[in-house]
């Protein structure tokens, strides 16, 4: 890329005024995301994802694309990131976000969408775009796909078995789940889940419910997937206190085949 191609490109970066993923668009060339390279690259090893080549991949909840990007790197036959809530936020520095606005939904007008739409064209990405509401979407319309990444989505829904319901249904072989948890040390045969009435988790209104690992996998079980794997479990090398609730993250792959008989 020559000097000048790199500069405008790190000023159309520097235009773009939230980014969520770090990416890199350009041999060094790397997006101001919240979540660092780092922090993106060790969540790649936890997430542990299965063969994607050959795969099709339905990246729900993508925001700027990396685990899209990621997937279509790792040779996926065709990618999907759908998203519609940050897309449509109005992400000015300090701002206040504009209303979640249906109506608003279209590609010129989603001002939340633009990192994901510059890294798409810096990588000269063949990854589709699907902007609409997972949770009220017809499954029939988003189709079904080998692998579905379902990645910091969770918590933000009010009907976690409804959305792994439809989970299942857009799933043909195996979903990447990646959610805030819960662990209440000693109660971990119990199927349990947190929920925040207003901003109780990270001050954020927007997050609902986490589930602790027994909770997840029974809630995967009774959606319609088969088997439950765990990949990333509450950390046992942590010191927990008994009888309280403590936060974390987990990542199970939920599959829709049945184990094999050995
Ligand atoms: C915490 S971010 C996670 C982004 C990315 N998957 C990751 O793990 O880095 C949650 C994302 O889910 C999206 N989201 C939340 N509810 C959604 C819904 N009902 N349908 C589609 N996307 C949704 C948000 O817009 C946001 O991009």
């Amino acid at each position: 890329m020559s000097e000048t191609t790199t500069e405008t490109l790190r000023e159309r970066i520097a235009s773009v005024p939230f980014w969520f993923h770090s990416i890199e668009l350009a041999p060094g060339v790397v997006t101001p995301g919240a979540k660092t390279e780092q922090e993106l690259a060790r969540q790649l090893e936890l997430l542990d994802l299965p063969e994607i080549a050959g795969k099709s991949v339905l990246d729900i909840g993508a925001w700027d694309g990396f685990f899209s990007f990621e997937a279509e790197r790792r040779g996926a036959s065709r990618v999907v990131a759908l998203d519609h809530f940050v897309w449509s936020l109005q992400l000015e520095p300090g701002g206040v976000p504009s209303p979640n606005d249906p109506g608003a939904w279209q590609p010129s007008t989603l001002p939340g969408k633009r990192g994901f739409d510059l890294a798409r064209e810096a990588l000269r990405s063949e990854v589709e775009e699907l902007v609409t509401d997972f949770m009220t979407a017809d499954p029939g319309d988003i189709g079904t796909f080998d692998v579905v990444f379902y990645l910091g989505v969770l918590y933000h829904i009010k009907d976690p078995l409804g959305a792994l319901t439809r989970l299942a249904q857009v799933t043909r072989e195996v979903a990447v789940i990646e959610t805030q948890a819960i662990v209440v040390p000693g109660f971990d045969h119990l199927a349990l889940c947190e929920f925040y009435e207003t901003s109780g988790l990270k001050n954020d209104p927007t997050n609902w419910w986490a589930p602790n690992l027994s909770a997840l996998e029974s809630l995967c079980r009774a959606a319609g997937f088969a088997r439950v794997e765990t990949k990333s479990g509450p950390r046992l090398s942590l010191r927990y206190t008994p009888w309280r609730a403590h936060r974390t993250r987990i990542v199970v792959h939920a599959h829709k085949a049945p184990p094999e008989r050995g």
